[in-house]
């Protein structure tokens, strides 16, 4: 037998949402006659926007024919992706076209990124987090293992909660990396641009490096709130960001995402006869994407091209309105309960206090149990999740007013 990567042996038994998956499935099984409405993992409901599906048959249709025939693509991305995404994403930002390196998704990239930095570098998360950010660290030993308050004994925990409006803390000791997310997941809230600019100003100020997941922009409905960090100032030399098709267009199921690399993003290593040497991170990420990916399928980049249409963006903001109407809904239902609820007004997550004492994964079984709703427990997001829960607008209109009648009967 050959030895493993023992650093995977520090995390928790199963990935969040398949742990849900697997309570749901146990309970549909004893319970076949329930409707369940599900409004736990952040998966959209809505079909295809009509200009991508046009794309799509286009795309595949050149497939058939010698001249239109594509093989192997460019690991980064075809140009008229790359062109369309800074053209329609990046206007006045200053972002190259090369800058931008198209994928089969944010999570892929979120969890790869962290290769270009060594095994002692460290790592803060805001808490709660969107798990991929913790796991990957942990697989790739930053995180060492679970200590007995449920946090990795390796990790800077920059809690999150109703007291500090779920505006993060600068941490008291110093991160190589720290990630951030906003609009967030799982809390639903949103940084200013103040806010955001005393972040790039401490990476800039401690040398730290941004990973920034803006993966929920399209659903920023309020002025001031940025879309993209290099928005403020000094950005480009601290930050790297990574955006997604799969909530702003519905491409869960299809795969498309991309990671912005400023090329004056720069990590070091030590140099031959002492010192540092500076090296951009764009340099690695090349070397990476182009070692171990061959690229999005053409056909997957031809239909996000469409995504940055002007009809393409009119129906995908459709799709957005639907979404957050849902969610505004589902805040109103727990306001009306009388709890405190966070989101559902710049991201499609709402995020709610439970009544003291409620634990979220007991919370989780009796909503599942008594309403036929599924959602997520706070607490699968981290420690300082605890005592909360999440509902996402991505289910459909119907589904989601038919929740929240459930939940006015509904005995917490
Ligand atoms: C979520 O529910 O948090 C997301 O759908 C997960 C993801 O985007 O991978």
């Amino acid at each position: 037998m050959s030895l493993i990567n023992a650093n995977y042996l520090n995390l928790p038994g199963s990935y969040l949402f398949s742990e849900i998956a697997r309570r749901v499935r146990e309970f549909s099984a004893a319970n076949p006659e329930r409707k369940l409405i599900r409004l736990g993992i952040g998966d959209v409901t809505s079909p295809l926007p009509p200009s991508v599906i046009k794309a799509l048959h286009k795309a595949v249709d050149e497939q058939a024919l010698n001249e239109g025939f594509r093989g192997y693509g460019p690991e980064q991305g075809y140009d008229f992706l790359r062109a369309a995404i800074v053209r329609d994403a990046y206007q006045g930002l200053d972002i190259e076209a090369d800058e931008v390196f198209v994928s089969d998704g944010a999570k892929c990239d979120i969890g790869n990124f962290q290769e270009l930095f060594a095994g002692s570098c460290k790592v803060a998360i805001t808490d709660p987090v969107y798990p991929v950010y913790a796991d990957s660290n942990v697989m790739a030993g930053r995180a060492g293992p679970m200590g007995d308050d449920g946090r990795f004994t390796g990790l800077i925990y920059l809690p999150c909660t109703a007291d500090n409006n779920f505006v993060p803390d600068l941490p008291g000791e110093r991160p190589d990396m720290i990630y951030l997310c906003y609009p967030n997941n799982p809390t639903g809230s949103v940084l200013n641009k103040e806010q955001l600019k005393r972040w790039v100003d401490y990476a800039g100020e401690n040398d730290s490096v941004l990973f920034f997941d803006a993966a929920y922009e399209s659903f920023i409905a309020e002025d001031g709130i940025p879309r993209s960090v290099y928005e403020i100032d000094g950005a480009k030399e601290v930050a790297v960001e990574f955006r997604s098709y799969s909530k702003s267009a519905g491409f869960t199921g299809l795969r498309c995402g991309f990671a912005v690399v400023p090329k004056s993003v720069r990590g070091k290593a030590p140099r031959k006869g002492g010192g540092m040497n500076a090296v951009p991170l764009h340099q690695l990420w090349m070397r990476r994407q182009t070692t171990k990916y061959n690229g999005c399928p053409y056909i997957v980049q031809r239909a996000a091209e469409a995504v940055h249409s002007p009809e393409g963006g009119a129906e995908c903001a459709a799709t957005i309105a639907g979404y957050m109407r849902n969610a505004g809904r589902i805040r109103q239902g727990f306001v009306d309960l009388g709890l405190t609820v966070s989101g559902g007004i710049n991201a499609p997550y709402v995020w709610v206090r439970l009544p003291e004492g409620m634990d979220s994964w007991g919370f989780f079984d009796s909503l599942l149990r008594g309403a036929g709703i599924v959602g997520t427990p706070g607490a699968g997001f981290g420690p300082s999740g605890e005592g909360y829960f999440r509902l996402t607008g991505f289910g459909n209109a119907a589904d989601t007013a038919e929740a929240m009648e459930r939940l006015k009967t509904f005995q917490m």
